[in-house]
């Protein structure tokens, strides 16, 4: 059984897959950290995200430490992700990692939750229980600043703001796999709810879709 949760950054998805994981008794894959992973290999030894061929190289490579690194939360490993997470054979490249870890969880769990950008539309079209978590700009950049002020970085709410607008710009716009609701998923505004809340309304949308 297969949950997917999607949707642009902040908005949720992250705390909610992770509850939701705990709550079914299913694995969790947190598709992001896969990019950040490849974005900042690249990122690290001095190149350019954006060139090719050295991110697939950094893809080809990618090992499960890789992805426990130090740094991978911080915002540069975001814009670094969102770069390689442009290019058609690095995405290409990933695929299988996440189908593999989809339709057969390392644990041997019953079932996993995967959450990012395109795991309802492009890596399991097939899910179970679709969900597409939302909220409006400027509660996300809200989130994502006291986020950041309490892993000590320093950056204004408003360049927050402009990272994240920017951010969702790229992740929306690309010509593969862009960021959009699955037609099947089930789209939750979490801008008015507090985490305990968004979780109730996830927990009976997708225990309905799984006759739970
Ligand atoms: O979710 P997170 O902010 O960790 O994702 C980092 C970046 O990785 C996103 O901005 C997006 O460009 C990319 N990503 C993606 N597809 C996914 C997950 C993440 O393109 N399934």
């Amino acid at each position: 059984m297969i949950v997917t949760v999607d949707g642009p950054v902040a908005a949720g998805k992250g705390t909610l897959s992770r509850r939701l994981a705990a709550d079914l008794g299913f694995a969790h894959l947190d598709t992001g950290m896969i990019y950040r992973a490849v974005g900042c290999k690249v990122m690290w030894a001095g190149g350019d995200p954006a060139d090719e061929a050295r991110a697939l190289q950094a893809a080809a490579k990618l090992s499960p430490a890789d992805l426990a690194a130090d740094g991978l939360r911080e915002e540069a490993a975001g814009h670094a992700a969102s770069k390689v997470a442009a290019i058609p054979s690095v995405r290409a490249a990933l695929l299988d990692y996440q189908r593999r870890f989809a339709a057969q969880p390392p644990g041997g769990e019953p079932g996993a939750v995967l959450d990012g950008r395109d795991t309802g539309t492009v890596v399991c079209p097939g899910a179970e229980a679709k969900l597409f978590v939302t909220a409006r700009p400027e509660v996300r950049a809200r989130r994502r600043y006291l986020e950041l002020q309490a892993r000590g970085e320093t950056i204004s709410e408003a360049e927050v703001l402009a990272d994240l607008v920017a951010r969702d710009k790229r992740d929306s716009e690309r010509a593969i796999a862009p960021l959009k609701p699955a037609a099947d998923a089930h789209l939750l505004d979490t801008s008015d709810l507090d985490i305990d809340a968004a979780f109730r309304a996830a927990r009976a949308f997708v225990a309905g879709r799984l006759g739970r």
